[in-house]
């Protein structure tokens, strides 16, 4: 094993022990010094984590300092590792084309917006890529933002209020859960893509409130399986709800041209109240976007804080990266046909080799189930010893007794990279626990 046993299993304890809430540092009780962080929980496990793996240094896979592209590869202090956590998906950030647009931007506009954009002015460069993010995916109106993140706090946050309904899958994204934080509505789960339960929920719920949304991921960031979008859309008719839903995983890698859920299920975007995405995953940028119908962009625009009011507009130079990403995407379809096959491969050869891959295989999110979250951090560490980087996602990110590695499979990986990641992992596994695979 690469790291210490004993620090780890007290490591698991704190951690595992940490409350769910994401809403405050955790656990600090005035008689330990309030104002001190860090007396908090949250401190506890930052330093758990530095007895661990060590301050700094190879063996901490958290934070690790690199340099250059990060793609199927990547370099961290002049060692390269197979990476699979990145969300680089189709290539792009790396992309000549893509990088151009950037440097070009950079020439016309500077390195800055220069201020929120109703009162600093549009730039060419904004109105240009939501047109083309409305031509590569069907919406009547978009508007792109400084961070996926904030888009899904600030547009739930803003649309919702406390005489509202907010009711979303139990795997919902952080910023979703925060968003309805923000609404103060009544928020009510369901079990994860369980839409008769949804059905039901909805029955007994519904005529309580004014307005109602239901929030669903398109692809889920954790496990990698897809939203059913058209029953969805008829339980969204049936019971008068808005349906938010957020492609950050879907759009750039999902259906044939990589056109997201809408092209995957055949559905016609316009059905979809409001499709969040990030320019941070396919689409080689950062920052968010929303798109739907005129009146509903219109109303974002102005008055969703954190979309454009009271925020300053994503930079030109990411605009412009992600501008040429989605038109690359488009004109270049084997970057999409490409990361759609090395997903079933990579899937087909863990199921190969004996690994649960849950119900993933049609996002570039994979997970390899390991159940035991202590599992999962000494097999991360292990991999990173022999160069390859897989996170390990446990409890509270994903349900006690689920916690994995994820893998993010790009257009870029090989088939050599998923073989000697696997057969390591087989080995691995197998000299730790008693598995055998197959
Ligand atoms: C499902 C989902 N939504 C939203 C976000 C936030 O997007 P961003 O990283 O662009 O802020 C993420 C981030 O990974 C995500 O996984």
């Amino acid at each position: 094993m690469g790291v210490n046993a004993d620090l780890l299993a007290s490591f698991k304890s704190e951690f595992l022990g940490k409350n769910k809430s994401n809403t405050d540092a955790g656990g600090v009780t005035a008689s330990m010094g309030i104002m001190d962080v860090t007396n908090t929980a949250d401190y506890k496990i930052i330093e758990k984590i530095d007895d661990v793996y060590g301050r700094e240094g190879m063996n901490n896979p958290y934070f690790m300092s690199r340099s250059g592209h990060l793609s199927n590869k990547v370099t961290c202090q002049e060692k390269t590792f197979i990476c699979y956590s990145g969300y680089n998906y189709l290539g792009l950030a790396n992309n000549e084309r893509v990088i151009n647009a950037a440097k070009h931007s950079l020439d016309q506009y500077g390195t800055h917006a220069g201020a929120a954009r109703m009162v600093g002015g549009e730039m060419a460069i904004h109105a240009e890529l939501e047109q083309t993010l409305c031509d590569a995916f069907g919406f009547a109106s978009c508007v792109t933002t400084v961070g996926g993140y904030m888009t899904n706090v600030a547009t739930i946050g803003y649309l919702m209020g406390k005489r509202d309904l907010i009711i979303m899958d139990e795997y919902m994204h952080n910023s979703g859960v925060m968003g309805a934080v923000m609404a103060n509505s009544r928020r009510i789960v369901f079990p994860h893509n369980d839409f008769d339960a949804l059905d039901v929920l909805l029955n007994e719920n519904r005529g309580h409130y004014e307005k109602a949304m239901i929030v669903v991921e398109g692809a889920y960031s954790m496990d990698g399986d897809l939203a059913d979008l058209p029953r969805l859309i008829e339980l969204k008719k049936k019971h008068n709800c808005w349906l938010m839903v957020d492609e950050a995983h879907s759009l750039g890698v999902v259906g044939k041209s990589g056109r997201g859920l809408c092209e995957h299920w055949a559905v016609d975007a316009e059905q979809v109240d409001i499709i969040m995405g990030t320019l941070s995953k396919s689409f080689a940028s950062c920052g968010g976007f929303l798109g739907g119908s005129e009146e509903m962009i219109r109303l974002l625009r102005f008055f969703a804080p954190g979309v454009l009011l009271y925020s300053t507009a994503l930079p030109p130079a990411s605009a412009a990266a992600a501008n040429e990403a989605v038109k690359v995407m488009l004109e270049e379809s084997w970057r999409v046909e490409n990361l759609q096959h090395n997903v079933r491969q990579f899937s087909q050869l863990a199921r190969e080799r004996g690994f649960d891959t849950g119900g993933s295989g049609a996002s570039a999110v994979v997970p390899v189930m390991l159940g035991d979250s202590m599992l999962a951090v000494h097999l991360m560490s292990d991999l990173q010893q022999i160069g390859i980087i897989a996170h390990a996602v446990m409890y509270p990110v994903v349900p006690e007794n689920e916690a994995r590695l994820r893998f993010f499979i790009t257009s870029e990986h090989t088939q050599e990279d998923f073989i000697y990641t696997l057969d390591a992992l087989k080995r691995i596994l197998a000299n730790t626990t008693n598995f055998s695979g197959v």
